[in-house]
């Protein structure tokens, strides 16, 4: 039987630098306890800065020595996501790891403060612009690496380039976390192919989390209640994350998620998403509309 990978497996941390957001809870919040616990230098970016300094205590209290900042970012408007770039380059030298983790899922419809659907916006556009503006600070860092938390849910997306904001259909929420889950891994393939053809070496990942009891279900009632039986506790669910974010073997755009049943549960190893996921005209389509989105373009 093969070796169960577990956070054992994380080499020191030492002198690196990590930013990790949404990290006010769930997986976020043990994936930048397990960082900054391996002793990593962890950047606890999150909307509700009041929620972060609690976050921060909690890992403090596992980790008394551990070096943490909590700094304001708001994915879901992206005045402030470059203010928090411009912010963490005037203040850092390096950048060794970025964890784009933070999520919505399948809350009522309502949009961005640019005017994007709430949940596209937030964990796709959001998290590409801010790649897209710490992108050059990571090619500057040695070994650096940016991992894309998706989720099986990918299976459900299928977007619809002629309403990404759902305005001429009528709203299904669980869709439309599907296509921000499958976007995540569009980005993800389509960020390392540019990447690599640029003579970068940034490494990208993506991981998710199979079915974890955090926040994230409160929108989702059924989901809510069944987390107390079936979902993974969150330190077994940040694992695939973490073995996205340290692992040295790695490969570029590879994927990682729990080796259970139907990947909901279990110690992390590599998967595959899906065969739409993959389509790398449907990526390539994707970066260039979420240039236009945005507004921001990188390794163009
Ligand atoms: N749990 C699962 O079973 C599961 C399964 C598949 C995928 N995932 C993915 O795992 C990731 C982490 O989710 P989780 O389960 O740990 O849920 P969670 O506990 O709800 O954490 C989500 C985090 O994202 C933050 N966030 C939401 N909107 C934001 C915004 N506009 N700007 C900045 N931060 C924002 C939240 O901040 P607040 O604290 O302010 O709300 C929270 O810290 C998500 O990408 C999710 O899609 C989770």
């Amino acid at each position: 039987m093969t070796k169960k990978w577990t956070a054992d497996e994380i080499p020191s941390q030492e002198g690196r630098i990590a930013i990790v957001t949404g990290s006010s809870s769930g997986i976020g919040e043990e994936a930048a306890k397990v960082l900054a616990g391996k002793g990593a230098e962890v950047v606890i970016a999150v909307r509700n800065n009041k929620k972060g300094e609690a976050a921060k205590s909690r890992i403090l209290k596992a980790f008394p020595t551990a070096k943490l900042e909590v700094m304001q970012l708001d994915l879901a408007d992206l005045a402030s996501v470059r203010k928090f770039a411009d912010e963490f380059k005037a203040k850092y030298g390096r950048l060794d790891l970025l964890v784009n983790n933070a999520g919505v899922m399948v809350p009522p419809y309502s949009k961005t403060k640019d005017g994007f659907e709430l949940q596209f916006g937030t964990n796709h556009l959001g998290h590409f612009t801010l790649t897209s503006r710490l992108f050059e600070m990571l090619e500057k860092t040695v070994g650096s690496r940016v991992v894309n938390v998706s989720s099986i849910a990918h299976h459900r997306g299928n977007l619809d380039f002629d309403d990404l904001n759902w305005e001429s259909r009528s709203y299904a929420p669980w869709s439309a976390y599907g296509d921000s889950k499958i976007a995540n891994l569009y980005f993800t393939r389509e960020l390392a192919r540019r990447s690599s053809a640029n003579g970068s070496d940034v490494k990208i990942t993506a991981a998710h989390p199979g079915w974890t009891a955090t926040d994230l279900q409160r929108h989702s009632g059924i989901a809510d209640f069944l987390n107390g039986f079936l979902a993974m506790p969150v330190q077994k669910g940040a694992l695939p994350t973490l073995r996205a974010a340290v692992d040295e073997d790695a490969d570029n755009a590879s994927y990682y998620g729990p080796d259970g049943l139907r990947e909901m549960w279990g110690f992390p190893v590599q998967v595959q998403p899906n065969d739409r996921a993959k389509d790398p005209e449907i990526a390539k389509r994707l970066w260039n509309v979420s240039e236009e989105m945005t507004d921001e373009k990188f390794l163009s």
